[in-house]
């Protein structure tokens, strides 16, 4: 087990947002968390990386306990968290923003993830030195994709990567998200309100309602499920 939620409970000025959430990830899956609007698919992430940490239960990475630690220190172990709106400094270039993703690694280690970033995504390649700001909302969700790989992170997880894009760069942005898993053997933890599409590539899904999982099970099963197809693919 790669890493492994145990019943956390995330709270907000004492109001549970999360409560008793477990999930565990495998290394190598792509893992799915859907959602609808505030069922607290982001805090969840939050409180993997650190930023929100649990007022109970446990998170193991690798087996060993991270829900203790600072926020730079589960990055250091190889959690990478892409956040919800992309997060790139819009006055800064984008390989700036890029080099913002491996502060942690040695030049060498960040220029051979420079180079697969760019094999991944040729535009941003492209338009190296531009500013950041300049580029359209796909490519910008590219870059903040990018400057999470940029790390070499084990797990990377992805806060609703193909939210205000239109279809056909939805569509690209979840094979990325394939590709990446495939080429890269890198684990995926995927936060999303896409349901359809989240549950055709992951190997495995959670449903998240207001705070709870409410059922989990492989992505094509889920996709079979009749409340994920009554609540969330309108069938
Ligand atoms: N900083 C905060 N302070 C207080 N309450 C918060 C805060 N952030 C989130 N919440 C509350 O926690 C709950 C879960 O929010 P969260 O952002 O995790 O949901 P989400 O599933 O990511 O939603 P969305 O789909 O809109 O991104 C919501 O009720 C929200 O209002
Ligand atoms: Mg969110």
């Amino acid at each position: 087990m790669l890493l492994r939620v145990e019943d956390i409970e995330v709270r907000y000025d004492e109001v549970p947002a999360l409560r008793d959430v477990s999930l565990e990830v495998h290394a190598g899956e792509i893992v799915a968390v859907i959602g609808s609007n505030g069922t607290g698919k982001t805090t969840l992430l939050r409180a993997i990386s650190g930023i929100r940490p649990p007022a109970r239960g446990r998170i193991l990475l690798d087996g060993t306990s991270i829900h203790t630690l600072k926020a730079h220190q589960i990055a250091a172990r190889g959690i990478s968290h892409v956040p919800e709106g992309r997060g790139v400094f819009a006055q800064q270039t984008v390989l700036r923003n890029l080099y913002l993703g491996a502060f942690l690694r040695t030049e060498a280690e960040r220029d051979a993830a420079l180079g697969r970033v760019f094999d991944l995504f040729p535009i941003l390649a492209e338009r190296r030195n531009q500013m950041a700001g300049t580029l359209s909302g796909g490519e910008q969700q590219m870059l903040a994709i990018g400057r999470g790989l940029m790390a070499n992170p084990h797990i990377l997880m992805l806060d609703e990567p193909s939210l205000g894009l239109m279809p056909k760069l939805v569509d690209t942005i979840f094979e990325l998200v394939q590709r990446i898993n495939a080429e890269g053997d890198l684990t995926i933890l995927l936060v999303e309100q896409n349901v359809r599409e989240s549950l055709e590539i992951a190997n495995r899904a959670y449903v998240l309602e207001t705070g709870n999982i409410a059922l989990e099970g492989a992505g094509e099963e889920l996709l079979e499920s009749e409340l994920v197809q009554k609540a969330y693919l309108g069938m």
